[in-house]
């Protein structure tokens, strides 16, 4: 398992945002992770991401204890991941965007500009790489922010709801892009999303978290069968689960 948590919970002052959430991510995988809003599912991000620490639990990645390392740290030892609200610097080109990411990584001075070169490469980014942040649409800049993580060199990349927001097409394209960096890169891959159709499309396996506790790990295609799954959605109201026609 190239990730682990052990009974992770989180409070924040009387909310129980996470309950006893034990997740394992195998090496190379692709993991799907979604519930209703509110969910805990960012919260989860951010415990295992070193942005804060769990109230309880432990975060083991890659066999070690990181449950009380920094978010930097963590990233310098393999773990990157984007946020559920798109941030760039602006003002700064893509090229400079990924410098950040690289230089929170951690990467030797020499290393950074191989580095950003090949997540450039990579991303098919070099057409854009001197534009201004604040220029690109939703899509490309969601492209910049996975390569800012890719140049990091991480082993592990997780993205909070990476397509909210885009279009069918652009939806089909990101997911392709996301198969090639796992399938070429090797990058181990935890995904977000409340479109279910894709992420039972893309994941090996799907948790379900629902008002912090896991209501279901396992098969992907099995959420759409699963009673407590479609109480949830169907209950929560915002996502319909639908049997597609075949
Ligand atoms: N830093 C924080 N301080 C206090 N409460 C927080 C904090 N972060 C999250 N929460 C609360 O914890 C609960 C879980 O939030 P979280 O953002 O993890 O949900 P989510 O599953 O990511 O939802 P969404 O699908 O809307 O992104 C919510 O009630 C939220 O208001
Ligand atoms: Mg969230």
């Amino acid at each position: 398992m190239i990730l682990e948590t052990k009974g992770i919970s989180k409070v924040f002052g009387k909310l129980q945002a996470l309950l006893d959430v034990d997740l394992q991510v195998a090496q190379g995988e692709i993991f799907g992770i979604a519930g209703p809003n509110g969910a805990g599912k960012s919260t989860l991000f951010n415990v295992i991401a070193g942005t804060f620490p769990p109230s309880t639990g432990k975060v083991i990645f890659d066999g070690r204890d990181v449950t009380a390392l920094k978010s930097h740290q963590i990233c310098r030892i393999g773990l990157a991941r984007t946020f559920q609200v798109p941030q760039t610097f602006p003002s700064l080109s893509v090229y400079d965007n990924i410098r950040v990411g690289v230089t929170f990584g951690g990467a030797r001075q020499a290393r950074i500009a191989d580095r950003i070169e090949q997540a450039l490469d990579f991303l098919d980014l070099n057409s854009v790489r001197d534009l201004e942040a604040s220029n690109l649409d939703l899509y490309t800049t969601k492209l910049v922010m996975m390569a800012a993580c890719l140049a990091t060199d991480c082993r592990l990349l997780m993205l909070d709801e990476p397509l909210a927001g885009l279009s069918v097409t652009e939806i089909s394209d990101f997911l392709r892009v996301v198969r090639h960096i796992n399938q070429n890169a090797g990058t181990t891959v935890v995904i977000i999303e409340h479109i279910l159709d894709s992420l039972i499309e893309i994941s090996e396996r799907i948790l379900i978290l629902d008002t912090g506790e896991v209501i279901y790990n396992g098969d992907p295609e099995g959420i759409r069968t699963d009673a407590r799954v479609i109480e949830v959605y169907l209950g929560d109201g915002q996502v319909a689960l639908e049997e597609e026609d075949r």
